[in-house]
């Protein structure tokens, strides 16, 4: 190896530097890239938010992420699970960061520490702290004396902690850099002057933290040096950062998108996900992170709003269970790779840009040694072409781009995905009762109930004329407020005689709410995940009398960004009641009286010594469709080691929990059939989050994750509250199982892999495009479900033969798979018939059964 002396030089310094700092590195940057340790970086980061698994889960989508080709760990801090009132921190379980960041460090990879503390990020409240918003005087995210106080507390507070456990590069830790604020951008104009006297505070109070590496602040086009701002969105290819001497970092690459209860359930095509990471590397950026890498769960009330759901899958890389996701998972580590191998080229080479037509383009960057990689684009989101480089013919699909990290060979083609599909089930097992007394029947599951009487509980909060907001009465301590007025209904009412309901007009500002007259459910009504204000007619019937009305207020989850987004309330402005002899009786005038929270939420009864409360009441049959009622039910962990959904399906909506561990809320709320699903999606053309959806008509989110290590091995304590009704004879915990693997591989994808680059001859006319499959580890591949070589169609879990069909094609597959957990296949005319259908690129469509 010759070693020139400018590198020498580096060498020494480096060391120098490693030195003087104690064992830290030196992070440093230019407009390239990251330096550490005098060392240019090509960073691939993975966003996994601590709190949304378990401690559990931590090292292995740690380790996914890294085996995915991720080099970086993200993730925001989340302030309002760590300072639960002031000056009271919590780092425990889920929220032991330190713990986290550390498993980063032992796994060898780098983390990005977003502080915030405002995170947005569908978390409740943006992650601030609800109680901030009530010490008075405060106005979150702008110049103003309470905020700043205790956003620079918290902020010094993390920074102090990873700073005593030594976490920071700069002390030899793994935090190469930190993010203040987050898209405050957006936002700054409509704070007025405050707004950029805030931004730069922020900017300022950050930088004197001094923890050795860079800040950065996203989406902040007015970031002061030496503070870098960056970008986050669907596409980052065209950013350019405002110093010249910063690197193009990209914070938030959307591989996904999040679900609202009752939406549709959004997909990124993968092929579009790889098109817009390559863009931007091409184009000269150095560091990117894909928001969300693992999405996870939004676990008790965590889940923002409104109307977030209690998944946060967000279609990552890394499903919400902690299965990596095929095909998307797979062929982002083979980009990763094939990154990998331009990383000399694309961190010290000169960049050429040449076009090879109307919306075709080749970005070339070539080293003084001769090393030398290109990108070849194809801008056009219709129309596949073919172009000329070097001398050499290339094929572009649509909307893709070809890796040749040798400037000749292809490597990877962004929208040829050559990795394997999985087909995924969540099996249902029925509820194993545990054993616990041998006297018992043990075949039944032993259900205790508590059923919640309508309407004030114990002694009221106030009463007051008129409507109050929800959240500044119950501080989010608990979704529900209770509002509860009484009627008198005179005997010579017609509707009684007639027998036609008076109609209950109610007008909220959200979410949600139900309906109770003389302690019976009415209806319910609720906004949505656009729409969050909402005014509902709902029939009800009364008694010549007086009536009881109590209306059952809910949030579900709190706003978590926009401007001013503290102040946006919820709960009642208007209830009516219409049909009667006098027209319509305003009752929002009326006295109402309030109670915050429900009585099992206040005797803890899902926790603890809650637990064994007396109002739980053992029962042989429980009660079915009955509003306001929790269920207990001691139950075995399902078989095996998969992870585990509990099935809601049959269940309204509420809340659940398992050992006292706050699974979160639960409502199976449907879509509606006429939105716009799409039953094949076309990657090509920009991405926005509706274009790719699917499951119209169906509940938004029907299992709900329950981490395995939440279970003992018997004896596990399962509460459910539901308000309006279910079948909880009918819940279940289903298993996520891996059942079968797919491969649908084109004669004419890349014939060289990443993997096979550094030893292939590179002579790529003897080699073939190669199928590869393999079952989750210790399965094997027992069937072969579906095999056809020639012009198959549709996706794996439903192929079908096309016209063209090598009648062996199963029998060929069987010979290379049955029996093993992995296998290969090759599209030679050894293996398959290139004859027939001639002139056709040939495929071969695969789906093999593992177990
Ligand atoms: C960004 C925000 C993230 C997250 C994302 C959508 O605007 O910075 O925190 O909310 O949108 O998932």
């Amino acid at each position: 190896m010759k070693l020139s002396l400018m590198s020498i030089h580096c060498l020494f310094l480096a060391l120098f530097m490693k030195l003087a700092v104690g064992y830290g590195s030196n992070v440093s940057y230019d407009s390239r890239s990251f330096i550490i340790d005098g060392q240019r970086k090509l960073l691939i980061s993975a966003a996994v938010h601590y709190p949304r698994s378990v401690p559990a889960m931590w090292p292995g989508l740690v380790q996914l992420a890294k085996e995915g080709g991720a080099n970086v760990i993200e993730s925001y801090v989340f302030w309002n699970g760590h300072e639960l009132s002031p000056d009271n921190y919590y780092f425990e379980g889920r929220y032991d960061l330190v713990k986290f960041v550390k498993i980063v460090q032992q796994a060898g990879m780098y983390m990005m520490l977003r502080i915030g503390p405002f995170v947005a990020a569908e978390w409740n409240f943006g992650g601030v702290p609800v109680w901030l918003h009530y010490v008075p005087g405060t106005v979150f995210r702008t110049d103003n004396e309470p905020w700043k106080y205790y956003m620079e507390k918290f902020t010094t507070y993390i920074v102090k902690l990873m700073k005593k456990e030594k976490l920071f590069a700069s002390q030899g830790g793994p935090i190469i850099m930190a993010q203040i604020e987050n898209e405050y951008g957006y936002y700054e104009q409509s704070y007025g002057d405050g707004g950029k006297r805030y931004a730069m505070w922020a900017a300022k109070m950050a930088v004197s933290q001094k923890i050795g590496v860079p800040w950065i602040m996203c989406q902040q086009w007015d970031a002061p040096d030496p503070v870098i701002n960056t970008c986050n969105g669907f596409y980052c290819d065209d950013f350019t950062p405002i110093s010249s001497n910063s690197p193009k970092i990209w914070t938030e690459n959307w591989p996904g998108w999040f679900k609202t209860f009752g939406s549709m359930d959004p997909h990124r095509p993968v092929e579009d996900v790889a098109y817009a990471v390559t863009r931007f590397f091409e184009n000269g950026g150095s560091v990117h992170n894909y928001y969300m890498y693992h999405g996870g769960t939004n676990f008790g009330r965590t889940a923002g709003g409104p109307f977030i759901t209690t998944s946060y899958d967000y279609d990552a890389p890394i499903d919400e269970y902690g299965l990596p996701r095929f095909p998307k998972w797979g062929h982002l580590k083979e980009l990763h790779g094939a990154f990998k191998l331009c990383e000399n080229a694309l961190l010290f080479g000169e960049r050429t840009n040449l076009s090879l037509g109307p919306l075709q383009e080749a970005s070339v960057y070539t080293e003084s040694t001769g090393v030398c990689a290109a990108f070849l684009a194809n801008m056009d989101n219709k129309t596949d072409t073919v172009v000329k480089f070097r001398n050499m013919t290339y094929h572009l699909p649509a909307w893709s781009v070809s890796i040749l990290p040798d400037c000749k060979n292809v490597v990877y083609n962004t929208a040829k995905v050559g990795s394997q599909a999985s087909v995924v089930d969540m099996v249902p097992e029925d509820l194993r009762p545990s054993v616990v007394s041998p006297k018992k029947d043990l075949k039944a599951l032993q259900w205790e109930v508590f059923v919640e009487k309508p309407g004030i509980w114990e002694k009221p909060e106030f009463s007051k004329t008129g409507f109050v907001d929800h959240i500044n009465t119950t501080k989010d301590t608990t979704d529900y407020l209770w509002v509860t007025t009484s009627l008198y209904v005179d005997g010579d009412e017609m509707f009684l005689k007639k027998g036609i309901p008076p109609i209950l007009s109610v007008k909220s500002k959200g979410h949600a709410l139900h309906v109770f007259v003389n302690q019976e459910l009415q209806g319910s009504a609720s906004g949505n995940g656009t729409i969050f204000p909402f005014a509902s007619e709902i029939p009800i019937s009364l008694k010549a009398g007086k009536n009881e009305i109590a209306l059952l207020s809910m949030t579900v989850g709190l706003q978590t960004a926009g401007p001013q987004y503290e102040w946006i309330g919820a709960g009642l402005t208007s209830v009516e009641i219409k049909g009667l002899n006098n027209g319509n009786v305003n009752l929002s005038k009326f006295t109402w009286t309030y109670k915050i929270g429900l009585l099992g939420e206040h005797l803890n009864i899902y926790k603890g010594d809650g637990l064994k409360s007396k109002n739980w009441v053992l029962t042989t049959e429980p009660p079915k469709r009955k509003p306001l009622t929790w269920y207990k039910a001691l139950v075995d962990p399902p078989s095996g080691n998969e992870p585990v959904g509990l099935d809601m399906i049959h269940m309204g909506k509420g809340l659940a929990w398992l050992n006292g561990e706050e699974i979160g809320r639960y409502w199976p709320r449907k879509s509606s059939k006429h939105d716009a699903c799409v039953d094949h999606c076309d990657y090509r053309g920009k991405f926005s989050p509706n274009k790719c959806s699917t499951g119209c008509g169906e509940p938004t989110q029907r299992w709900y994750h329950v981490p395995r290590s939440w279970f003992k091995s018997s004896g596990n304590e399962l509460v459910i509250f539901e308000e309006t009704g279910g079948d909880p004879t009918q819940i279940r915990f289903s298993k996520r199982k891996t059942s079968g693997v797919c491969s649908l591989m084109s004669e004419d994808h890349p014939s060289i892999s990443v993997e096979s680059w550094t030893t292939a001859t590179k002579d790529t006319n003897d080699k073939k495009a190669t199928a590869q499959l393999r079952c989750p580890s210790n399965t094997r591949v027992s069937a072969i479900k579906f095999a056809s070589f020639g012009n198959p169609m549709g996706a794996c879990g439903s192929y079908s033969h096309g016209d063209c069909h090598d009648p062996e094609s199963a029998s060929v597959v069987e010979k290379m798979c049955l029996n093993r957990s992995e296998c290969s296949i090759e599209l030679s005319k050894e293996n398959f018939n290139f004859g027939s259908c001639p002139g056709k690129i040939k495929r071969l469509a695969v789906e093999a059964v593992c177990s």
